[in-house]
């Protein structure tokens, strides 16, 4: 369980002064990879833009960056080598929502769920029928593995490993120079250290980044999106939180806006984003209101810090007067906001306090 220390710790992280900004102002925030992301939905925002397609286009600039490897193109595969994607998105102003799991192939699955809400009478597609859908809509059938990925994804599957050390992805009993337990270093001569540290550590704690991002505009309209390729190496079809509603992501016009990253299993089973807007419906600040979702986690758990230990969850919450806030279930995380001067990241509380 947890000790007394650390509910005061986690108490006097989400007393302090919570993030606010007075009503009657466009409003940006995401999850710390949602620096550009903000900005871009800020312009969109100024120019007198729907507050969907703000964050949508936000995040899609996300989506289309190689570099963000937990979201869109570039983002870490299945365990076959393959990358899917989850996204939703929901509309405050006509309190609909979309959602495509498990796609392939398209790099930018936030707009694909923008078009199932807009131009279906489903909420939710998956699997081959999102794709089937999108290529309707004219997306083009891409390669979303890019060369960075397929190395991460080659070294976890070399690094499995029976109980005798052998792995069928290696040379065998008939290699020539007899080397048939090299070590996984020696199996990759030609990558760097930086690029080796970073692989085998992806290998060793598979990751589950996101991305949601959420907005606000002058005349009190709220929305959101959350996208992910979702948990590295998963079985195919395996889908987390964030094209779940309710869970990755919630909007109620009347309330407030709520997403999440991390790991998705943790989120869907107390239905994290849906707690957190009805918390504040009820009246809790963003912030507590993440924390009190937070806790319903570590309840799961019965507060083991060891089972805990073991992953990472964060939520991201926007009320409709224009108060914001952050939290993680672990201590020394970010997020990122963007209240019209430019994007920064602010603190996220957290729940409990990491300590090394
Ligand atoms: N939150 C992303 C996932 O678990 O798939």
């Amino acid at each position: 369980m947890f000790s007394r220390r650390e509910w005061l710790l986690s108490s006097a992280a989400f007393s302090g002064a919570a993030g606010y900004q007075a009503g009657g102002r466009d409003i940006v925030i995401a999850s710390s990879n949602g620096l550009s992301a903000c900005q871009r939905a800020m312009d969109i925002l100024r120019s007198g833009g729907d507050t969907l397609e703000a964050v949508v286009e936000g995040v899609t600039l996300v989506e289309l960056d190689p570099g963000d490897m937990s979201v869109g193109y570039g983002g870490l595969p299945n365990e076959e080598g393959v990358v899917e994607l989850d996204a939703c998105v929901m509309h405050g102003p006509t309190r609909r929502a979309g959602s495509v799991a498990s796609l392939r192939n398209i790099k930018t699955p936030a707009r694909v769920a923008k078009l199932v809400m807009e131009q279906t009478d489903h909420i939710m597609l998956a699997g081959e029928g999102a794709l089937r859908f999108a290529k309707a809509y004219g997306f083009q059938e891409e390669n979303l593995l890019t060369e960075r990925a397929r190395l991460a994804w080659l070294v976890w599957k070399k690094s499995l490993r029976d109980n005798r050390g052998h792995n069928n992805w290696g040379p065998g009993l008939d290699a020539p120079d007899g080397k048939t337990s090299a070590s996984l270093r020696d199996a990759f001569p030609e990558v760097d250290e930086a690029t080796w540290a970073w692989a085998s550590e992806v290998a060793r704690r598979p990751p589950t980044g996101t991305i949601n991002c959420l907005a606000l505009n002058s005349k009190g309209e709220i929305s959101g999106v959350t996208t992910t390729s979702g948990l590295a190496w998963k079985i195919p079809g395996r889908v987390g939180d964030s094209p779940i509603i309710g869970a990755g992501l919630y909007v109620d016009q009347d309330v407030g806006a709520a997403g999440s990253t991390g790991r998705g299993e943790e989120n869907i089973r107390v239905a994290g984003a849906h707690t957190i807007v009805e918390n504040m419906r009820h009246g809790m600040e963003p912030r507590e209101a993440c924390i009190d979702a937070l806790k319903r986690v570590a309840r799961n758990y019965n507060g083991n810090r060891e089972k805990l230990a073991k992953f990472d969850l964060s939520f991201y919450a926007l009320r409709k007067d224009g108060q914001y806030g952050g939290a993680s279930l672990w201590s020394g995380r970010k997020f990122a906001v963007n209240t019209g001067t430019g994007s920064r990241h602010e603190d996220a509380a957290h729940l409990l306090e990491r300590k090394n």
